[in-house]
């Protein structure tokens, strides 16, 4: 394992996006992702404080972490989710993401801008409130929408949003969704199902496939497929009007050729990928005093031991002991 220069796996690719959850806890309950009642969270108490976060950041930036996405959970649940942006942004990275239900974003967007939060991935099921009160439980449709707005009125550019297709769901959607992006002037991506839920809606015959997505679309749509860069989702851009969309095929098609990414838990433990079923405890590092170095070589250690692939369409895929409201989405 090289213990100097880029951030590498032993695949040779190199690491430079850090997703970092700062909660497991969600005002939603999204059936793909975790039950509706009791779940269990991760105490506050296990937070990583802020300054363990700066911490560890400055040890990332030194590896060559140039992007950051909060997730969680829901990241605006976090009550000091303005100081950590602030924190990242003092520390200096290119980018600086989040990816949230939208259902606070009225409340934190302008805080957030002015914190130095550069862009915004919104979750969007559906354009129905019935269906979206469905597929997320609570909260709703007009609120989520609002957020969208009002991240328009600060300027937040390339925002976009997330749908999970889901056969029985919202598959009949899918062109309304198109419709919207043209409308409201934002990128849509379709993200395939996955295991990683706490829940059991995971079947095969839930998931709408890559395939199936463009089959709707082209029903009624002509568009042409851009080159893809270092990004989960495949890209397309319409040819008779220029609305783009995306499509995430963790399930059909995987691309973990070009992973650039790592993820840290909001209690300070390391995963290399959000199948995987290791991780690093950094946190415990810290609580031991550990210095930079030690810190460094965890990390590159994580990273190294990679897999290839997330094996989702092997024999013998064993899903991961963390579901992604723990990892981070
Ligand atoms: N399958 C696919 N996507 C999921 N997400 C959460 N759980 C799942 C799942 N089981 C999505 C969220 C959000 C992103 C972080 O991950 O909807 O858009
Ligand atoms: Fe919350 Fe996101 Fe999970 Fe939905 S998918 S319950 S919004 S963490």
């Amino acid at each position: 394992m090289p213990n100097v220069g880029p951030l590498v796996d032993g695949y040779g690719r190199i690491h430079n996006d850090l997703r970092l959850s700062v909660t497991e806890s969600c005002n939603l309950r999204c059936i793909y992702c975790m039950d509706e009642d009791n779940v269990d969270f991760l105490k506050k108490s296990k937070y990583l404080s802020v300054s363990q976060l700066s911490e560890l950041l400055r040890v990332f930036k030194k590896l060559g972490i140039k992007s950051i996405r909060l997730t969680g959970g829901e990241p605006l649940i976090r009550k000091e989710i303005v100081e950590i942006v602030k924190a990242i942004s003092t520390i200096g990275f290119e980018d600086i993401a989040l990816t949230t239900n939208g259902m606070l974003l009225q409340k934190y967007a302008k805080s957030l801008y002015a914190a130095g939060l550069k862009r915004v991935n919104l979750s969007i099921d559906s354009l129905d409130p019935l269906k979206f009160a469905k597929i997320r439980r609570r909260g709703d449709l007009e609120t989520v929408l609002r957020g969208l707005e009002e991240l328009k009125i600060l300027g937040f550019a390339d925002t976009k949003v997330n749908v999970v297709a889901l056969k029985g769901f919202n598959d009949d959607e899918i062109l309304n969704f198109i419709e919207f992006s043209i409308q409201y002037d934002v990128a849509v991506r379709f993200i395939e199902l996955m295991p990683v839920g706490a829940t059991d809606l995971y079947r095969d015959e839930n998931v709408l496939t890559k395939n199936e997505i463009l089959t709707i679309i082209s029903s009624k749509w002509d568009f042409v497929e851009n080159k893809r860069v270092n990004s989960p989702a495949v890209t397309y851009t319409g040819t008779e009007i220029p609305f783009t969309f995306g499509i995430i095929s963790s399930m059909s098609e995987s691309f973990c050729g070009d992973c650039n990414r790592l993820r840290l838990t909001a209690d300070g433990f390391l995963r290399n990928c959000l199948f995987s079923t290791t991780e690093s405890p950094l946190s415990q590092l810290l609580d031991e005093g550990a210095n930079e170095r030690e810190i460094e070589t965890a990390v590159r250690t994580e990273i190294f031991r990679k897999r290839f692939g997330h094996g989702t369409d092997t024999v013998g895929y064993a899903v991961p002991n963390k579901p992604i409201y723990k990892v981070g989405g």
